[in-house]
C-alpha cells in the first residue's frame, strides 16, 4: 500500500519503519519540510516526503501522527476542510491526553470525531494509540500478539487498518464505531494513570479467556 503519514516525529518514524520492512510505501509529511525529510531518511528507502497536499492524490490510507494540539493546522494542510479526504481511509493514532495526569484533554467528543468533522467524507478509524511505536514490528507467537483495539463506521476503512496492523505484527480487535473513540482514547489515559502510580498496566487489567467466558455463558443459558 501506499501509506501516508501525517506526522514526522516518533510516532512516524517507528510505524513507518516496521511498515516499510513489511513492504509498504511511505510518503511522510508534516508541518515542516525538513522535518519531514529527516523523517523519510531515518525510515529508509522506503519513504518519500512530500508536501501534505500531496497525500489525497498519493496514498492509499493516511495515518495521523501529530500531537493532539496540532490535529486541526495538520488537517488543513492536506485540504481536510475542504473535502480532499473524502472517501479515504484516515487512522487517527492521536493521544489526546495530558500525560502528566492522564486525563483526556477534549471535554466531550474524541480526537477522531475531530477528524471525521475536521476532514469531511474521511471514513476514519481509531487506532494504533495505545502501543509505543517502538513496540513494532511485534516479532514471536501469534498468540502473544499485541491486541489493537480499533474503531470506525466504515468496513473497508476498518479492514485496510487491519491490514497495515497485521502487518505489523498485531492483532486487531474491532470494538465498535467512532462513538467509541473517546472510551479507546480513555484508555491511554488509564494507562498513563496506573503507570504513574507506580504499577505496571499489563497487571491492572483482568485476564479473561474469551473461549472459557462464551462456554460459561452457554452453560448458564
Ligand atoms: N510516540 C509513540 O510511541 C506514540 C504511540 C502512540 C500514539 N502516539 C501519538 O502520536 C502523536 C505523535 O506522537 P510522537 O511521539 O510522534 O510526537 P513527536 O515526536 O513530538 O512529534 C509530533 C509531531 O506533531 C507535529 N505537530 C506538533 N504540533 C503541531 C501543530 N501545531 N501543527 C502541525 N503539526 C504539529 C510535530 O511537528 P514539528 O516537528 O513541526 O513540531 C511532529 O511532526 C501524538 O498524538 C502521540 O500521543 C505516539
Amino acid at each position: 500500500m501506499n501509506v501516508g503519514i501525517l506526522g514526522t516525529g516518533n510516532l512516524a518514524v517507528t510505524l513507518g519503519r516496521a511498515w516499510a520492512v513489511a513492504g509498504h510505501s511511505l510518503l511522510v509529511a508534516g508541518r515542516n519540510p525538513l522535518h519531514a525529510s529527516g523523517a523519510a531518511d531515518q525510515i529508509g528507502p522506503a519513504a518519500e516526503a512530500v508536501d501534505p497536499s500531496d497525500f489525497p492524490t498519493r496514498v492509499d490510507v493516511l495515518v495521523i501522527a501529530v500531537a493532539w494540539e496540532g490535529l486541526e493546522a495538520a488537517l488543513s494542510l492536506v485540504g481536510g476542510p475542504r473535502g480532499s479526504l473524502a472517501g479515504k481511509t484516515v487512522i487517527d493514532c492521536t493521544n489526546p491526553v495530558d500525560y502528566t495526569t492522564g486525563e483526556l484533554k477534549p471535554a466531550s467528543g474524541s480526537a477522531a470525531a475531530l477528524v471525521a468533522h475536521t476532514a469531511p467524507g474521511a471514513r476514519v478509524v481509531k487506532a494504533l494509540h495505545l502501543f509505543a511505536g517502538a513496540s513494532w514490528p511485534y516479532v514471536g507467537p501469534q498468540e502473544s500478539a499485541p491486541v489493537v483495539a480499533i474503531c470506525g463506521d466504515e468496513p473497508r476503512a476498518l479492514d485496510r487498518a487491519a491490514v497495515l496492523i497485521q502487518d505489523l505484527g498485531g492483532q486487531t480487535a474491532v470494538v465498535g464505531g467512532l462513538g467509541s473513540a473517546r472510551q479507546l482514547e480513555e484508555a491511554a489515559g488509564f494507562v498513563m494513570r496506573v503507570v504513574a502510580a507506580g504499577y505496571n498496566p499489563r497487571l491492572a487489567v483482568p485476564e479473561v479467556d474469551p473461549a472459557l467466558l462464551r462456554a460459561t455463558q452457554t452453560t448458564t443459558e
